[in-house]
């Protein structure tokens, strides 16, 4: 019989990079990597990979992480109003949130439902953060997904290599989206020779933690 051990008397040492103690510490740093993530040019859970159901099926595609709050445990990133994405999240607000780190060597699968913000304070808060680069992409003419006759650039081909003026981009705000994703569920896993870590982390509608056989 293997000797049961309380959690918070379980130290496991979790590679170079930190270690945790706890169920508490480990949950602590999951929101600290995706609260700083946006910021940082190069981490790896700046981008996500977004998982919808649609009407046969499901579909899955790489957003970028736009936003992240610890308190209210709560995700944002942005997208085409116009999107097969947007269609389906209406139908089925439930998504899932897929993270891999290679370097920290950590998956986080979060389980969350979805509001849009398109003519709101947030959704304005967040397109005033947008610089021109992010908001030529909203100023395609057509339909994302749309079959055409030829290659598309995804913004009217004048533009070409250049950047919108901040009036020019302003056309883009009506197809400009803000997705809020709360966290329902977290899905921890960290992978490590010396032995895997994985725990669920539950937000809505109950709260709890507990560790999970990898
Ligand atoms: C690295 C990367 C980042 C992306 N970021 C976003 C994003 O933040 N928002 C978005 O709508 N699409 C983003 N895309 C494009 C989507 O993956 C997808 O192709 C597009 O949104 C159409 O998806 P849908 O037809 O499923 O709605 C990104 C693609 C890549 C490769």
């Amino acid at each position: 019989m293997p000797t049961l051990r309380p959690y918070n008397s379980i130290t496991l040492q979790l590679s170079n990079f930190y270690s945790v103690n706890s169920l508490n510490d480990l949950e602590r740093d999951a929101w600290l990597w995706l609260t700083s993530a946006p910021k940082r040019k190069r981490d790896g859970f700046k981008t996500m990979t977004l998982a919808t159901r649609t009407l046969d099926g499901v579909n899955a595609r790489t957003v970028v992480l736009r936003k992240a709050d610890a308190d209210a445990k709560t995700l944002w990133f942005h997208t085409d109003v116009r999107s097969d994405k947007v269609g389906e999240l209406s139908r089925h607000p439930k998504a899932t949130l897929l993270f891999w780190d290679n370097r920290r060597q950590i998956q986080l699968r979060l389980s969350v439902t979805t509001a849009p913000h398109t003519d709101d304070a947030i959704a304005s808060e967040h397109w005033a953060g947008l610089w021109v680069g992010g908001r030529k992409m909203y100023l395609s003419e057509h339909m994302p997904g749309l079959p055409y006759p030829e290659p598309y650039p995804g913004f009217p081909a004048q533009f070409g290599e250049n950047l919108p003026t901040e009036a020019e981009s302003e056309a883009g705000r009506n197809n400009f989206l803000v997705v809020e994703c709360r966290v329902l569920t977290m899905d921890y896993l960290h992978l490590s020779r010396a032995g895997q870590t994985r725990a669920r982390f539950r937000y809505e509608p109950f709260p709890g933690m507990e560790w999970l056989v990898p």
